[in-house]
């Protein structure tokens, strides 16, 4: 009987560098041979990422409500195609970003409410995170990050009203739905190599290697 794969959620807001902790820790696990994808929200799948596109691209009007209607439908997309099928294979499946981010960004963000946005959610997700790691770091930081990018998208255009909120969100949010969602938080403020040696160790801890 194959062991069924972890589920292991990255998240925090633009700026906390989870994707190229992310990127670390799969290259990590491959090299000591343990089995693992690693994939993003929005998108991870064809269709998804064409539902990603329309949602980052800065030319598109989207409401705040198709906003967290398009992150849902590429999400039950997400998990029927390639996370639950991955996870049956019993590969590890890293994610960058999942139902957290539509609570912080829609529901708190957008001011859509957290419970109804919730709500939405469970018509597509029948997963739950094993593990879901929050880099948490000061706003400053984050901004500062932010700043030296080249590019940004539609979200990442948004003012600093809303990065703020967002930042709080996340405190909110793990400080309210830590045990639903099996949120550890990680000081991200730290040296890269610190961050991912934090982050891989509560890693390797739920996959008992
Ligand atoms: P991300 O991939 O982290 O951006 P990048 O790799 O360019 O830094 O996330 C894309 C954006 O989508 C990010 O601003 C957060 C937003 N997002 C939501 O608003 N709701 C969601 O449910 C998800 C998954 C992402």
């Amino acid at each position: 009987m194959i062991k069924r794969g972890k589920f292991i959620v990255f998240e925090g807001p633009d700026g906390c560098g989870k994707s190229t902790i992310a990127k670390m820790i799969r290259n990590e696990l491959l090299d000591i041979e343990i089995d693992c994808v690693l994939t993003r929200e929005p998108g991870g799948t064809k269709t998804g990422e064409k539902i990603r596109d329309i949602l980052l691209n800065k030319d598109n009007i989207i409401s705040a409500s198709t906003e967290a209607l398009l992150m849902a439908s590429a999400r039950a997309q997400h998990i029927e195609e390639l996370i639950k099928p991955s996870l049956n294979l019993g590969k590890q499946v890293l994610c960058d970003r999942f139902v957290v981010s539509s609570l912080v960004y829609q529901g708190i963000g957008r001011n859509l409410g957290i419970n109804r946005v919730e709500k939405l959610n469970e018509f597509a997700v029948d997963i739950c995170p094993d593990l879901t790691i929050f880099f948490d770091l000061d706003y400053e930081t984050a901004l500062g990050r932010r700043n030296i990018r080249k590019t940004s998208d539609r979200m990442e255009d948004m003012d600093d009203d809303f990065h703020y909120k967002i930042h709080e969100g996340y405190k909110r949010i793990y400080s309210e739905y830590k045990e639903k969602y099996n949120i550890i938080r990680i000081d991200s403020s730290d040296k890269i190599e610190k961050v991912f040696c934090t982050a891989f160790d509560k890693v390797k801890e739920i996959l008992e290697v």
